[in-house]
Order: structure tokens, then sequence, then C-alpha cells
């Protein structure tokens, strides 16, 4: 048997320092639309995704929410919601998924390293630059804001730092030459963007280790440096089949690969990346296709401004397949789009309702109203017949042609062009009309027929996009596998003359555009909210056991930090008694004492006095505690100013 031809897609693996939002949901979705169309052509494909996972800022990240860099990661890659589970939500057929932190991923880095080390293209020199020294951190003159820290606004000083380097000099002619032959990189306009930007002005050696942090694949033969990200990030793409290492074995089978990447990473992937492989002597990707970015009222999406687009509130409100759709038919591949939630209402209700979703219901319901379902035998051709079979033929082609040019949108142009033929069939053969006529039968079970064939030539091609809706499509008119495939996609005829049809559930309901944009709005604001971790609740405890625990209103009469406590403040507190009381409680980190001053609390009196830092306190102040992101947070609980001291909580 002829072995099938191979074909290996990437996404860039995903910074898990954050959720993903509908940027990189964009990314992956069109990268699995592509895989899923060179299935469909009869490829042997291999579709790799996954996580980046080292560096600086997932350090810092991991230590703000108070855990290890990789108990970070874990969360947000294998997490409840985590990017796993967003992957399965927006059935991606991802083959493999790669995390940088996989131990044969980092041994095959440090093998990579040490050949180019070996080869004589990685050397060791000095890093010069600006040197924080508070920040720790190396800046290049043009990173500084008026000469000083970009970070913290303070002096820095001209510093050297011991580090290795890459000679990606030595590559600069042979990576011109590539970004100047056939079709590596693509769109062609990110070409002369790279060459006039980066190669013109000379190319410079490229630092590839650390040493101002930890969190890294260890350069195994000089300790204190880790290799810098993106040559352990670039090179997941080769060790996720094996390369230089044993968990897996096909390397050779697949390279090389297509790289999908976003438009603000094309310079890595088309000049670092092939300058490294050259170096390594393994051949370099067929193709980088550099995407647009989805930005938000003209710019980037953020978290700081608030304006990220959570794709699980979307596909929550509209479906995993709408949500796909929209992506891929709206904006196209090699630009920028602007998201709005209205485009993607209208966008769903014109495409996918109208004319798609009302296709296949008038369809379905023609043929079970006038036929119970099966098509009788008897045909009779008659006037547009020609113009839709023709489109029937045709469609498949041209919809290939841009599938093969990596233009989602166009493709799905072509596809709607004969959706939306076939519509206008229905207005022009009007088989309400035939079907009061027993002399028509024959026309009406043809007109149906042939409307039957054109959507099952459309789902073909709109499976990369939407197949869990197409595979109820194909259902719903009959289509069997043989049906389904990609060679049937440009004939005319495959459905039996007597195909079974059942009109099923409405695939894509018609959206009330004002109520979802509200809706929206607050699931947005709900998804953005910070995760609260809701401790288990206590066994139950009796009334009597409840009131014996005597809980008082108190005035803050004075409020002081305890000395060499960075966390106890000392209070003394009008409980109603007449007698002050001294608590002391362990919440500096969250108040000031002159906050505190004067206000009505709530405290706990009747607990055994405790020593604290040689103190006596004398009860408990109640506060509100909870885990946010997993960091602590507490709020003292204050009541109405109006509450007298010493009334009793109950
Ligand atoms: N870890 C690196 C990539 C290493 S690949 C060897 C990285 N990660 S990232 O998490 O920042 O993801 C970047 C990619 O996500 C972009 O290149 C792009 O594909 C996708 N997008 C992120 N934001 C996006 C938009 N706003 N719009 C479209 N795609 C976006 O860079």
């Amino acid at each position: 048997m002829e072995n099938k031809k191979t074909y290996y897609i990437t996404t860039p693996i995903y910074y898990p320092s954050d959720k993903l939002h509908i940027g990189h949901t964009y990314c992956t979705v069109a990268t699995d639309a592509f895989a899923r169309y060179k299935r469909l052509r009869g490829y042997d494909v291999m579709f790799l995704t996954g996580t980046d996972e080292h560096g600086q800022k997932i350090e810092e990240k991991a230590k703000q929410a108070g855990k290890t860099p990789q108990e970070f990661v874990d969360g947000i890659v294998c997490g409840e919601g985590g990017i796993l589970d967003l992957w399965k939500l927006m059935n991606i057929s991802n083959d493999r998924f790669i995390r940088t932190t996989d131990d044969y991923h980092v041994a095959a880095v440090q093998r990579i390293f040490k050949k180019m080390y070996d080869n004589g293209d990685i050397y060791k020199g000095a890093y010069k630059g600006k040197y924080c020294t508070p920040c720790e951190s190396f800046w290049t003159e043009s990173q500084l804001v008026n000469g000083m820290c970009p970070d913290c606004g303070r002096p820095v000083h001209d510093a050297e730092e011991e580090a290795y380097f890459f000679r990606l000099s030595k590559y600069a002619k042979p990576v011109q030459e590539l970004l100047e032959s056939g079709t590596f990189l693509e769109p062609a306009s990110r070409v002369n963007e790279m060459i006039n930007n980066f190669i013109k002005p000379g190319l410079e050696d490229l630092c590839v280790s650390r040493t101002s942090f930890t969190w890294g694949v260890p350069v195994d033969f000089d300790p204190g440096h880790v290799v810098y990200v993106w040559v352990d990030a670039l090179f997941n793409y080769a060790t996720a089949l094996g390369y230089q290492n044993d968990r897996y074995d096909d390397f050779d089978k697949y390279w090389p690969p297509v790289n999908i990447v976003g438009k603000e990473i094309v310079r890595f992937h088309s000049i670092i990346w092939p300058a490294m492989l050259m170096s390594v002597g393994e051949p370099v990707p067929t193709k980088v296709y550099g995407h647009g970015w989805l930005v938000i009222d003209g710019g980037k999406m953020s978290k700081s401004k608030g304006n990220v687009v959570d794709p699980y509130v979307l596909a929550d409100k509209f479906g995993v397949d709408a949500l796909r759709f929209f992506l891929l038919r709206t904006f196209p591949f090699g630009s920028d789009g602007n998201f709005s939630n209205e485009l993607l209402i209208n966008t769903i209700n014109t495409d996918l309702a109208n004319d798609l979703g009302n296709l296949v219901s008038r369809t379905t319901a023609m043929c079970e109203k006038y036929f119970g379902g099966s098509l009788p035998a008897a045909r009779e051709s008659g006037d547009f017949d020609e113009e839709l079979i023709a489109l029937i033929r045709g469609t498949a082609e041209k919809y290939a042609a841009q599938m093969d040019n990596y233009q989602p949108h166009l493709a799905l142009e072509e596809v709607f062009r004969l959706i939306q033929r076939a519509n206008k069939y229905i207005d022009e053969t009007m088989p309400w009309a035939l079907a009061k006529d027993e002399s028509k039968k024959a026309r009406l079970a043809s007109v149906l027929y042939n409307l039957l064939e054109a959507l099952r030539v459309s789902l073909i091609m709109l499976t990369p996009f939407i197949p869990a809706s197409c595979e109820k499509a194909f259902a719903q008119i009959g289509a069997d596998k043989n049906a389904q495939s990609w060679d049937s996609a440009a004939v005319y005829g495959v459905l039996p003359a007597d195909v079974a049809v059942h009109k099923g559930e409405t695939l894509f309901p018609r959206i009330d555009a004002q109520k979802m944009l509200d809706e929206l709005e607050s699931a947005h604001k709900a998804a953005a909210a910070p995760k609260v971790e809701y401790p288990p609740v206590q066994p139950d405890v009796t009334i009597d056991e409840f009131n014996k625990c005597d809980m008082r209103v108190c005035k803050v009469l004075s409020c002081e930090a305890v000395k060499k406590s960075d966390r106890l403040l000392k209070f003394m507190l009008d409980d109603g008694s007449g007698t002050p009381r001294q608590i002391l409680s362990g919440i500096h980190k969250f108040y000031e004492p002159e906050q505190l001053v004067g206000k009505t609390v709530v405290a706990i009196l009747n607990l055994p006095a405790r020593k604290m830092m040689g103190l006596e306190s004398n009860g408990m102040l109640l506060s509100a505690l909870r885990m946010v992101d997993g960091k602590e947070e507490l709020n003292l609980i204050m009541l109405d100013d109006a509450v007298p001291a010493g009334a009793k909580l109950c």
C-alpha cells in the first residue's frame, strides 16, 4: 500500500502565565481547521500544540501567587478551566501536546545546546548592557526610559555578564536567501519587514543563556546558566517528534513543519529559528505563516486594559462551532481584525442561522413534509438546475486552492457562494408551489435532491471549521461516510436516489442581539472577577454550641503596631462593659493602625486569654478570610457606626 503523504502543522506554544484569551483561541482554531482539512484530503497529519513554561516572567508570576513555578504552570495548563480544558472545549484535534517542562524536552534541549556549542555556533562571551542593581536586570540602551530603569525608574550602570551567544550573524546570508526564495514566510508582506528591519541593519549574535534566574533548562556543562527561553521554546517543534530524545520516534516521518504563528513572533520563527536549524543540520520549516492579531477598538487586548475576551464565555453563549466559524470566516488570516460582539452576533445570524441553518431546516422539512423523508425515484430536471449543479461540482477546487494558501476566510467565501445560490434556488423553483400539483412530483423530487447535494458538498467543506455541527447535519440529510469524503466533494449525485432525510434540531438558532450583548457584559464581568477558593463547609454545630460563642460589637479606641512584629496590631476596644479590652490581631499586612481607629468591629470575647510577643490578647477580632488566585485576602468585619458597643451577635 502506498504510504500516505505526511503533513506536520503547529501552533505557537503559549505562555501559561495567565488564562488564554480569544487571540490564542483564534490561532489554535485556525491551525485546527488546517489540520482537519489536510486529514480530509487524505494526509497523515501531525498537529502539535503546547505550552512554553520556562522564563523569568513565569518565575515571577509564580512567586506572586505564592507557588513554585511548576505548581503555577500545572494549574494553568492542567487545572480546571485551564489550557487543556480550553482546547478540549474548542474541539481542537491536536495529536500531541508538548510542555517545555516535560523531561524529554529538557534533556533534548540540553543536547541541542551542546551540539551547537560543539560545532562552534554557540560560544561564551560577555553580555554588555545597562544594569539595574535593585531589579537585578540587564537592559539595552533602547529599553531605558529617560536613561533610567524601565521597571523602577532608578539609575542604571554599565555592566558585563558572562553569557553564551549564538552566531546568528553567520547565518544572515542563508536566512536572507531563504526569506527571498519561494513561500517560506507568508504573507509576503512580512518578508520585506524582516529583511529591511532586521537583516539589512546587520544581524548580531544572539545571547542565548541567562544567569539572573533559574527557571529554565540548565546549561548542563556550565552550572548557573539557563538556556534562553526562545531557544528552549523553538525547538519544541522538533523535540515533540523525538528529535534528540527517545520519547517519540517520528521526526524523520513528519519533519519539516508548517509553523503557524502570530505576527509578533515572526522574527523569531523566520530568522532565529531557521538559523538554528541550519546550525544543527536539519531542514527548515516548509512554511512560517504569520497571522494577524485580533484587536479591540483598534488596540491590543491586554489584561491591564481590561478588554480581554474570554473564549469560555463566548463558547458558552454562542456554542463552540459558531465561535470557531466566526473567527475564521470574518478576519483575513494575514491581517489584523477588529473583534466585536456585534460582529460576532451579526456573522452568526447572517451566515449560520439564515444562510446555512435555513437551508438545512427548509430542505429537510420539505423532504419530510412532501415525501415522508424519502425521495421517490422519478426525476425531472428543469430551469435553474444547471447553475446550481455547476457550483456543486466546481466549488471544492476553488475552496481547496484557498485552504492550500492558508486563506480560510476566502475558502468559506466559496462555500457560502454555493449556500446562497442554493437558497436562491429554493425561491426560484418554489417547491411549495410544485407540491400542490400532483403532476410536478418528479420535478419537486429533483429540486429537493439538488438542494441536498448542494448541502452535502457544502458540509464536507465546512467540516474543518464546524465539525460537530456538520456531523449532525450529515445525519439529517442522510449522508453516509462515503458521501462525506473529500473525493465526493466535487461530484454531483452521490446521495442515493431514495436518500432518507430526518429533520433534526435547529443547528444555529437566531440570536437576539440586544439581549445577548447585555448577557455578555455581565458574563465577562463575572469571568474576570478573581477566583475565590471556597473551603468546604464545617460539620454541624448545635445552636447551644453556637450560643456559647460570645460575639460582641466593639469600638476601636486605639490601635498600634506591636514592636518587632510585622504582623500584629494591638487594639484597645470598648466592648460595652466600661473596661477597655486589649486584643491582638495579626492583620497588619492588610491594615494600617490609623485606618481602624474609631471603627465598629466584631470580636469574640470568651476565648481563653493568649500571650503574643509578651502581650495578652483577650479575644479575637472577626474577619472574612479568603484565598484569591492563591493569595490570602482579609477584610475585618466592620458594622455601621450606629450599632452600639456591647451589642451581642446572634
Ligand atoms: N511562548 C511564545 C511562543 C513560542 S513559540 C515557539 C508566545 N506565547 S504567547 O502565549 O504570547 O502566544 C502568542 C501567540 O498567541 C501569538 O503568536 C498568536 O498566535 C496568539 N495570539 C495572542 N494574542 C493574540 C491576538 N490578540 N490576536 C491573535 N492572536 C494572538 O509568544
